[in-house]
């Protein structure tokens, strides 16, 4: 029997409409001679469905789940089982609802943007659910999601970043003139304004002065409970870099340079720059980036070596700003799931989107087999020596362990 492939996508995110388009990409590039594909679109209530009609961008516009064909499931939570359940409901006045298996999932290849699905939400249940999936665990995941968070790992780490500072939304509603003075005072501008756990540039902006970033802040923590407010660069080069593996097998692909239309990549030059069909893929960009072998050279090590550090797993996309006044490199994040899956520079690099999620399927098959070669089953005698006496007794002051 072929491989049982679940592509998982969508989600309570805003960035579900560009995990739509990620997912239907994917799933036309997946080699149907070695796998079975099983849509599982997750909407914007968290219901998860599935059916072949998943497969067709169409479906979502807008997606109707009682459509014919579209099911309702809900995963089996039982180690290994990677079932998808659905219930039928008998017919007749006195049926009883009846679960059956509509699917069983060998490998999950995860894509999902943002919150409740790239932020390691997702990777815990399907850790419980104990099935392989292709995206980075779940405390890479997590970290890498949270931008404030991500700063303290890199700088933890000596790992080039630019200075920012971090506010809460109840800080900034108490006290707006100490928030925006710390701003000036600590950083001063222009600063990038951002949603800690957000996207696609989704909340992002750029501010000049106080006054502009009230405006800012205001924008993000509609967004957000947390923001970071960081140090901007002037134009900076963008540069971005996908390391695919696992483990010790980590390798990088060539760079891209995105162009931008204005000040900085808003979610309009990521997705609709050729009418949106291509997602992230649809960016204008100059690849392989015309830089230096010296640069390009530093970005891939250090990208290699986030990879590791994060311990992902499949594919990520590492970006970065050059600034052209000081000459040097930062790292602006990771995105542990990337739009597209960063497929089209691996193409760039002679692999084939096919040929890469296949190294997804087997690195996720790996991981989950090295997971399990770790021992859970330690037993003692423990439980035997415990007796906690007659319930409600008085004097029964907690267990006691005959030790
Ligand atoms: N410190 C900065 N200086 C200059 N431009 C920035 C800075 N931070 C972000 N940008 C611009 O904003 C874009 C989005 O920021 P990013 O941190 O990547 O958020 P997102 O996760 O939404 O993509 C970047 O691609 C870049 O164009
Ligand atoms: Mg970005």
């Amino acid at each position: 029997m072929k491989k049982q492939i679940g592509v998982i996508f969508g989600s309570r995110s805003c960035e579900r409409e560009v995990a739509i388009i990620s997912a239907v990409q994917l799933m036309r590039h997946i080699n149907r001679e070695t796998y079975d594909v099983i849509p599982v679109y997750v909407d914007e209530h968290g219901n998860w469905y599935t059916g072949e009609k998943l497969t067709e961008i169409g479906s979502y516009k807008p997606f109707n789940p009682n459509a014919s064909g579209i099911l309702r499931v809900f995963p089996d939570l039982s180690s290994g089982s990677g079932a998808l359940l659905t219930v039928n409901k008998g017919s007749g006045l006195f049926a009883k609802e009846k679960v059956e298996i509509a699917a069983r999932v060998d490998v999950y290849i995860v894509v999902m943007h943002g919150l409740n699905g790239e932020d390691g939400t997702l990777q815990g249940l399907l850790e419980l659910a104990n099935v392989p999936y292709t995206s980075t665990g779940v405390a890479g995941s997590a970290i890498g999601m949270d931008k404030i968070m991500m700063k303290q790992f890199f700088r933890g780490a000596d790992l080039p970043v630019l200075p920012g500072v971090w506010f809460t939304r109840s800080a900034f509603e108490s006290d707006r003139d100490a928030v925006i003075k710390k701003v000036g005072e600590e950083l001063g501008y222009p600063v990038f304004v951002k949603p800690a756990n957000l996207g696609s540039s989704i909340g992002v902006s750029r501010a000049d002065d106080a006054e502009s970033l009230a405006d800012s802040l205001e924008l993000a923590f509609d967004y957000d409970r947390r923001v970071l407010v960081e140090k901007g660069l002037d134009k900076p080069i963008e540069l971005n870099c996908s390391v695919v593996g696992y483990d010790e097998e980590t390798e990088a692909s060539p760079i891209e340079m995105p162009i931008n239309s204005d000040e900085f990549l808003d979610f309009r030059d990521k997705y609709l720059a050729s009418g949106g069909s291509k997602g992230m893929a649809s960016l204008h960009r100059v690849l392989p980036a015309p830089i230096e072998e010296d640069l390009k050279n530093e970005i891939q090590e250090l990208s290699r070596t986030i990879f590791r550090l994060l311990d992902c797993k499949g594919v990520v996309r590492i970006d970065y700003m050059f600034d052209r006044i000081g000459g040097k490199l930062y790292i602006t994040e990771i995105n542990t799931i990337p739009g597209s899956l960063a497929f089209y520079l691996w193409v760039n690099a002679g692999v084939s989107y096919t040929k890469l999620i296949d190294r997804m399927i087997g690195y996720a098959e790996k991981a989950h087999e090295d997971k399990n070669r770790a021992n859970y089953a330690y037993t003692s005698d423990i439980l035997n020596g415990v007796s906690f006496g007659a319930k409600g007794s008085k004097g029964s002051k907690g267990a006691k362990t005959a030790k």
